[in-house]
């Protein structure tokens, strides 16, 4: 079966640190597909070469059977690839409608003032709070993006990812930093988009890895180590054994400590 997304033999160097080397990937549309790994892995590289921010240094990307590997960013954007940032960035004086709707509206085509594209086009606006709702933002369209607790500029931000009618939706560790309640929130968030949105996910939260992910991709040291359900990544003795000591994949990767 062909994948919306494929990344054969793909590797990014910074100068002699191979920082994504020679990674195959199939992510089957509709999935929900995680990347884990440590600290330094390489898996937000990973997200930047699918996204277009860096250009490989080797190997293909395809996305809906067509190359994307020299796309520039923009244009993948344009076919529906959107993603969220490791860290948030929203923008913290416009409120969360207006943040919103920078997203839509730029996929619309709408130039000039956002304000004024949304007050003349009731639809624009009318989508942007539905976007809002879906993510669990309905009260809060008014509020500045800077006034809202972290787990709410997550979800701000997924927001302004839909906007963008996207097929593909790359997530770089949403829940780091959310408390105990706002993960368990996102956790339902991603879970209950729509099916036409295939997912890819980076996170640390094995709880919300394994409650969300149908696919596990392991990556260490820019390396993918294993691909499989759930169920084949806690089993497998090749990720057991690339860390030492650690006899559980709690072990591997401890969550981040909750609220902090
Ligand atoms: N633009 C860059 N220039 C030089 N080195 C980089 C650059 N981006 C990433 N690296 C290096 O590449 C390696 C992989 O980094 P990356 O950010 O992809 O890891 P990660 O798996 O996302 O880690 P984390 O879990 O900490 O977010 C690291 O050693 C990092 O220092
Ligand atoms: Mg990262």
């Amino acid at each position: 079966m062909t994948g919306l997304l494929e990344l054969e033999e793909v590797a990014r160097s910074f100068g002699s640190l191979r920082a994504v080397d020679q990674v195959s990937l199939r992510v089957a549309p509709g999935a929900r597909h995680a990347v884990i790994g440590p600290n330094g892995a390489g898996k937000s590289t990973l997200f930047n070469l699918i996204g277009g921010s860096l250009r490989a240094s080797s190997g293909a990307i395809r996305f809906d059977g067509r190359d994307i590997t020299r796309m520039p960013e923009h244009r993948r954007a344009r076919l529906g690839i959107a993603r969220t940032f490791q860290h948030s960035s929203v923008f913290l004086r416009e409120t969360a409608l207006e943040n919103v709707l920078l997203g839509v509206a730029r996929h619309a085509g709408v130039g000039g003032s956002v304000t004024r594209a949304a007050l003349g086009r009731r639809h624009l606006l009318d989508r942007c709070l539905e976007l809002l709702d879906t993510v669990g933002l309905a009260g809060r369209h008014a509020a500045p993006a800077g006034s809202l607790s972290h787990g709410e500029r997550r979800q701000l931000e997924v927001a302004m990812a839909l906007g963008a009618e996207p097929r593909l939706l790359l997530l770089d560790e949403p829940a780091a930093g959310m408390s105990v309640a706002e993960t368990a929130g996102f956790t339902e968030l991603v879970a209950g988009l729509p099916e036409h949105v295939t997912v890819l996910l980076i996170e640390h939260d094995l709880d919300v890895v394994f409650e969300l992910a149908d696919r596990i991709t392991v990556l260490h040291l820019g390396r993918s180590l294993a691909t499989g359900t759930p169920e084949e990544i806690r089993a497998d003795p090749e990720v057991q054994q690339a860390y030492l000591g650690a006899t559980d994949l709690e072990d591997l990767f401890p969550p981040p400590e909750a609220g902090s």
